[in-house]
């Protein structure tokens, strides 16, 4: 990886493979956004963690690789995990894998899928400097109890605090049948003691990855990524879904309600991670799987940096006000776009449509949907339609667009449907081209882009 290497609007891998978005926060003055890497090869492997860092969650600069595989419970991996402040201190929180074999073709994956999951914490004073070989701490080890969890599938430790102190969500799984949340309490973040468990009897996958409770002042978001929610054998079966629930510091009990929503209704982005901006704002990030490497060198993406906002019971995800605020250069046409991305405003009557660059979106009754058969690879198993729910707040459309990523904001973050596309054409073709309007990067002051602290 070449550190400081700068990306604008969508964070992408900086070479071979990233998944998901890991210890998510702002501090000291600026983004920190770490996430799951693989150096080697465009693909899954032995995990490290990246990181990036960003003033204003559009521009980011690549800071190298903050946590690596350095003793035995993390020999395999340093799996997802997240971050808080404490002191002044940063305080990270991943999950250790130790592989029972390698597999002896490719030591980077588990022989049978048998490893142990172990949670650890590591500090940083300034969010730059990890002693990876002196500073883990092992706090929650292996599970032994099947009753709670499961020795091998139990990770992505997010921790959050609460009024009578700090508590920790744990994705995992009862016997590996059905998806299970655990609950982890601590008052110093070193000493954590189990609490709880919560999970659904309705069939809502078999395992939990990546939880994460987010708490708004419109209501309380449970958010996580079932492993095999979906039964269409279509890729991919695993989604990352929101609820409505609530957390009780008394009872420790998570009250996680029935109807759940797909976090994007592009069904491509996964492991969605939130933390609070530098306005108190709730804002949360995901991983875009993609389908192949681009030009054979990099694979993963993360989305735009949306808000969560719940209003009369419904969970919103709108993009982003700094995002927002950076788009507002209106351009007469797409030759002045700028080449990491535009922005596009319109919106759409009953039986409308406008194809960017070979993308469709268009509307059919209630519905907004899109097709992106015409810039994806003809590979078998993977969805090409999709829509949203019924839709009660209208029609308007915030698509953010850049080459392999169109992010579909509909009325404001009532839904949004997100894509991964390849080969995307720079025109739009609309059936009122009046109604359409295309924005731009404002660079305006380039001085206050480019500053980065030493
Ligand atoms: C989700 C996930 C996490 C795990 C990580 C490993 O995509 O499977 O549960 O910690 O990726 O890379």
């Amino acid at each position: 990886m070449n550190p400081n290497m700068i990306q604008q609007v969508h964070l992408k891998a900086p070479d071979n493979w990233i998944n998901d978005p890991n210890g998510f926060i702002y501090y000291k003055g600026q983004y920190h956004l770490f996430y799951q890497y693989f150096p080697y090869e465009p693909r899954w492997g032995t995990m490290h963690w990246g990181h990036a860092v960003s003033k204003d969650l559009l521009t980011w600069e690549h800071r190298g690789i903050a946590l690596f595989p350095s003793r035995y419970e993390d020999a395999n991996g340093c799996f997802s995990g997240s971050a808080v402040e404490k002191d002044g201190k940063l305080y990270l929180f991943y999950t250790g894998v130790h592989y029972k074999k390698e597999d002896p073709k490719d030591i980077h994956v588990a022989l049978d899928g048998d490893f142990e999951a172990a949670q650890l914490m590591i500090t940083s004073e300034d969010g730059f400097t990890f002693h990876n070989i002196t500073d883990k701490k092992v706090i929650i080890p292996p599970i032994v109890d099947p009753a709670i969890g499961d020795r091998t599938n139990t990770r992505d430790p997010k921790v959050f605090r609460g009024k009578k102190g700090w508590y920790m969500v744990l994705g995992s799984t009862i016997k590996n049948k059905k998806g299970e949340v655990l609950i982890y309490q601590s008052q110093d973040l070193s000493q954590w003691e189990y609490v709880n468990q919560a999970y659904k009897e309705k069939d809502l996958g078999w395992m939990w990855e990546c939880p994460d409770y987010v708490e708004t002042p419109g209501g309380n978001v449970f958010i996580f990524s079932p492993l095999g929610l979906m039964q269409d054998q279509m890729r991919e079966d695993s989604q990352a879904v929101c609820v409505l629930a609530d957390f009780c510091e008394e009872t420790c009990e998570l009250d996680i309600s029935d109807e759940y929503r797909f976090f994007d209704y592009g069904l491509d982005l996964y492991a969605p991670q939130s933390t609070t901006d530098q306005d108190g704002n709730r804002v949360i990030i995901a991983w875009l799987r993609m389908p192949k490497p681009v030009d054979g060198k990099w694979s993963g993406m993360f989305c735009l940096p949306r808000l969560v906002e719940v209003k009369k019971g419904h969970i919103y995800f709108p993009v982003h006000p700094s995002v927002k605020k950076h788009f507002s250069k209106e351009i007469p046409t797409l030759e002045e776009a700028d080449e990491n991305g535009f922005r596009i405003l319109t919106s759409l009557e009953e039986g409308e449509e406008i194809s960017i660059g070979g993308y469709r979106i268009y509307r059919e009754g209630n519905h907004i949907c899109t097709d992106r058969k015409d810039v994806f690879p003809a590979i078998d198993g993977y969805r090409m339609q999709f829509q949203t729910p019924e839709l009660k707040d209208g029609y308007d459309l915030d698509i953010y667009v850049d080459e392999h990523l169109v992010e579909v904001y509909v009325n404001d973050g009532e839904y949004v449907i997100s894509n991964c596309v390849y080969g995307l054409e720079k025109k739009i073709l609309a059936g009122d081209e009046k109604r359409l309007k295309v924005y731009t990067i404002n660079h305006g002051n380039e001085s206050e882009f480019y500053w980065w602290p030493c």
